[in-house]
């Protein structure tokens, strides 16, 4: 039976009583086999997992998004347990953020690049709604996708600069069998741009430029946010219709 905690409180008291290694998934719902594999690797290795859903207000700049947000609490419910989850995290807004969003943690460099630049303040949502999940929690080991690979990072630097004792654990991109990286907001597409969201994929894993990618993109419909080469990764972000989509390779 998964316990469900539905209070910062209630996650406290919980986390008193733990004794063993606790592996941590937090994420926003909606959930896939991309964090199925976040699971997956959180069971393998820490005697107890705990799960977050919360979709967090602070990290959307964009209210459509926010509302739009695909909610599948049966189905997550679901996946948690095939995944033998001890305990689940689903807070309120108003307890998250008892302070209304005063205190906030900010990286003043990374996240202002790519994804930052594109949607403003978004990493300092995500930083912020992720240092209190991690205070509350504590984990032993906290499991992120590679599939938002910026976000990751900045939480690997958060870690490292605020002396977090707290593994932070990188998993590869769960892909659908045609590249299509998969997310939450695929449900999203219709069946026309489900069709073509894979060439996403292809083309910055193909194209010899970031530059040339781009241009394909935009040939095929796709309305490009950004192709960046950085650090050795190309990063993409570009929308079809009303959906967008992010993905990330090595090169
Ligand atoms: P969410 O988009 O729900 O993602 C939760 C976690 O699942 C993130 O670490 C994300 O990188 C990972 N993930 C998503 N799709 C994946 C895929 N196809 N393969 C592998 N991992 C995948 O990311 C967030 O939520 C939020 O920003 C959060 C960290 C929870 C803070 O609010």
């Amino acid at each position: 039976m998964i316990e469900i905690l539905r209070s910062p409180q209630a996650l406290q008291d919980w986390r008193a009583k733990q004794k063993d290694s606790i592996g941590f998934v937090p994420t926003m719902g909606a959930l896939h086999a991309g964090h199925g594999e976040l699971l997956h690797q959180a069971r393998k290795n820490n005697k107890t997992v705990l799960l977050s859903i919360f979709v967090n207000p602070t990290q959307f700049n964009d209210p459509q998004d926010l509302e739009k947000y695909p909610k599948t609490w049966d189905a997550d419910l679901a996946l948690a347990q095939k995944h033998h989850v001890d305990a689940l995290f689903y807070p309120q807004y108003s307890e998250m953020y008892a302070d209304q969003y005063r205190y906030k943690v900010s990286e003043n460099q990374y996240s202002l690049l790519l994804d930052g630049a594109h949607r403003p303040g978004h990493f300092d949502g995500v930083l912020s709604v992720v240092l209190k999940l991690f205070m509350l929690a504590q984990p032993t080991r906290a499991y992120f996708g590679e599939k938002d690979y910026q976000q990751l990072s900045l939480i690997q630097g958060m870690a490292q600069s605020f002396f977090l004792p707290i593994e932070i654990v990188p998993v590869a991109t769960v892909r659908e069998e045609d590249g299509l990286a998969m997310s939450s907001r695929n449900t999203r597409l219709t069946q026309e741009e489900r069709t073509k969201a894979p060439l996403l994929y292809k083309t910055i894993r193909t194209a010899g430029s970031a530059e040339e990618a781009a241009e394909t993109l935009r040939q095929s419909g796709f309305i490009v946010d950004y192709v960046e080469d950085l650090n050795g990764r190309r990063f993409v972000a570009a929308r079809i219709g009303s959906v967008r989509l992010i993905d990330n390779v090595r090169i």
